[in-house]
């Protein structure tokens, strides 16, 4: 018998989750839990699936049926707006091109929360302007979006999602596009709304070094199927970093904050 709720303490729940945009599948029998308030790193080489889970796990790629639930509720079930009160999707930074200004792209945060035809409220500008002061956007409010670099355009992206309120937020590669000071920023916003606001968090990351600094817990995907899930400790390991990643590397720890450095080997 088959049903639509799949019972387990996790907020979001993937369970043999496969998926193709074509024929060959990018995702193969993906089963993982994301708890509450958890902030989990997912890693793995270009092409291996990050991307395509965050959209399946944000509602923004129709999951297959009952591979995707979202508190014990198939993720499909849910009507769009109810979703986007829950969860927020933010995509890769060149992805993102809006000739808006900077203010109404916070708003648009609120607009899950509108009803038809209905404009935004004092209470929705409140909501913005204290997102944007939080991630230090303020400044730029009446700025054209696609005139501010891309760091705060990151911030400006986050500002909006965290007006939408929403309980977890899904970045695809966050920090990819930025320098180290920005990458630090962002990360530190992020790391504030999870241990300060109990969001859970689920990034897509490029950089080991960073996903282990900040990340409690890492997923990493090869070639659509799950690799390897713990600690960045457990996952971040030489033998497994080089069968993944099909390079021979290097792992030094930073004493100060246990974080890992993986390097390639010299040549
Ligand atoms: N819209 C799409 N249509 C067809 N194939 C896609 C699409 N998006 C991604 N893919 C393919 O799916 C696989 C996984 O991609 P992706 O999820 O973007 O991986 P990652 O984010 O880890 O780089 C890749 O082989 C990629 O080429
Ligand atoms: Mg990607």
């Amino acid at each position: 018998m088959t049903t639509a709720t799949h019972t387990s303490s996790a907020m979001i729940a993937t369970k043999g989750l496969t998926f193709a945009y074509a024929e060959d599948p990018v995702l193969r029998d993906v089963s993982l839990n994301f708890q509450a308030g958890e902030f989990t790193g997912v890693i793995g080489p270009n092409g291996s699936g990050k991307s395509t889970l965050l959209k399946l796990i944000g509602g923004i790629l129709p999951s297959p049926s009952e591979t995707v639930f979202f508190k014990n509720r198939e993720l499909n079930r849910y009507r769009k707006k109810d979703l986007a009160i829950s969860i927020a999707w933010i995509p890769q930074e060149k992805q993102i091109a809006f000739s808006f200004k900077v203010i109404d792209i916070v708003l648009m945060g609120r607009h899950p929360y509108l009803s038809p035809l209905s404009f935004e409220g004092e209470d929705d500008y409140q909501i913005a302007q204290a997102a944007m002061k939080q991630t230090q956007v303020l400044e730029f409010a009446d700025r054209s979006f696609n005139e501010i670099s891309g760091g705060e355009k990151q911030r400006v992206m986050i500002a909006s999602a965290i007006s939408q309120k929403p309980e977890v937020m899904l970045l695809d590669e966050p920090t990819s596009a930025l320098d180290i000071k920005y990458q630090i920023e962002i990360l530190n916003i992020l790391r504030q709304l999870n241990e300060r606001e109990n969001k859970s968090l689920i990034l897509a990351m490029h950089d080991l070094h960073l996903a282990s600094k900040f990340c409690k817990r890492l997923v990493l995907l090869k070639e659509g199927q799950v690799f390897c899930e713990g600690p960045p400790a457990e996952v971040l390991q030489k033998e497994i970093l080089e069968e993944v990643y099909e390079v021979k590397v290097k792992i030094f720890k930073d004493d100060e904050d246990g974080s890992l450095l993986v390097v390639p080997e010299r040549l």
